[in-house]
């Protein structure tokens, strides 16, 4: 499923055809700027990239299922994102499992039904079709192609739109001092966005922990020893800002920071590990360090279109943070886009 050539073709057919279905309508009855809150238009845009990839069958126009996944969305979000709510536990566990079951019966089952019928000799492009192919009913119980679609959506969706939102600051405020790099910004052929978004993503974590529970004792790296059953909290957030690593102004915004070998520019913000994330391709492109991206991640492409319609803040609506949870979340984010610039 993560073929470069299946993800640098299937994928950026998807993340193009998202991005022109979610703006272009913006611009439909007016020639002049508009004002548009990005927490939406963004949320909308990547659960659409992730229903597309996860192989949910939409209608041919997706603006058309938009509101209904976008509505969606919201409760699977909410199931990888418990443990930050601060909203009564129990009712927010039963809503979202009540949420799971109706968007399976609703968009999985009948894309399962589907993967299971195909023509054996296609080959799987979506996370369905891999898990259908891949099921073995000895080892695996029936529920496990929802749950690992769910994940998806969660793991994809969330992150991707945080990791946008949290970049248009830093992006805005550097291209406000930086005027000359704004062309690098247009460029596909630059690396300076995935340098932007790597960036805020160290500076900015979408999640403020990753959780680990010992299942052996043993002796952590650095020496510490723990207990079988201990539980972890990784701060990710704060090792991305340690100065060993990043320098003495490892606190700044800095999209051409020098680093250091060996140590990646998003810091811990994909994990590491066995358990890494497998979606960073899809979120960021194929990045090596001095050279092109083999292909464009959906934030960098997202960023990109937006730059390209000439991105300001609207200085009567200023981005607003959720309080009903423990992370760093925007609740609105008005931009006002200048014209259509993506023709
Ligand atoms: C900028 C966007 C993203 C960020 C910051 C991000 C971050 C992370 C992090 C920190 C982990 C490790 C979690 C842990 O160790 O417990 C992870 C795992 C994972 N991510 Fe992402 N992710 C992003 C985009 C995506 C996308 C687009 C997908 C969809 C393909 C995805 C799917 C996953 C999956 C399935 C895992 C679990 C991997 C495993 O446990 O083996 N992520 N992600």
């Amino acid at each position: 499923l993560f073929r470069p050539a299946l993800l640098s073709s299937r994928h950026k057919e998807t993340v193009d055809q998202v991005i022109a279905a979610m703006i272009r309508p913006l611009f439909d009855d007016v020639d002049t700027e508009v004002r548009v809150d990005m927490v939406e238009l963004i949320f909308k845009m990547e659960s659409l990239m992730m229903a597309m990839f996860v192989g949910i069958e939409l209608p041919d126009d997706p603006a058309d299922a938009v509101e209904d996944i976008r509505e969606r969305m919201r409760h699977i979000n909410d199931m990888a994102s418990l443990v930050w709510s601060k909203n009564d536990p129990m009712e927010d566990a039963w809503r979202v499992r009540h949420q799971l079951v109706d968007f399976a019966e609703t968009y999985l089952l009948p894309a399962i039904r589907r993967a299971r019928d195909r023509d054996p000799s296609q080959s799987a492009t979506s996370v369905i079709e891999t898990m259908v192919d891949g099921f073995e009913s000895g080892t695996m119980d029936g529920e496990l192609v929802a749950r690992e679609a769910w994940m998806y959506m969660a793991g994809g969706v969330q992150t991707s739109t945080y990791t946008i939102l949290d970049t248009l600051p830093h992006l805005l405020g550097w291209l406000e001092e930086h005027p000359e790099d704004r062309e690098k910004a247009l460029d596909p052929t630059s690396d300076f966005l995935v340098r932007v978004i790597s960036e805020s993503v160290r500076l900015d974590v979408p999640n403020p922990a990753i959780f680990r529970i010992a299942i052996r004792s043993g002796t952590t790296p650095a020496g510490r020893e723990y207990e079988e059953g201990d539980q972890f909290a990784l701060y990710t957030g704060v090792a991305n800002r340690d100065p060993e690593f990043f320098g003495d102004d490892a606190t700044e915004f800095n999209p051409y920071r020098e680093m250091r070998e060996g140590v990646p520019r998003w810091g811990f913000a994909f994990g590491h590990g066995p358990h890494a994330c497998i979606g960073r391709a899809l979120a960021l492109g194929r990045v090596s360090e001095g050279s092109e991206p083999e292909f464009e991640g959906s934030t960098v492409s997202i960023i990109r279109a937006l730059v390209a319609c000439g991105m300001q803040y609207d200085p009567t609506d200023m981005p607003q943070y959720r309080e009903d949870t423990f992370k760093a979340a925007f609740k609105s984010f008005t931009v006002r886009l200048t014209h259509y610039g993506l023709e």
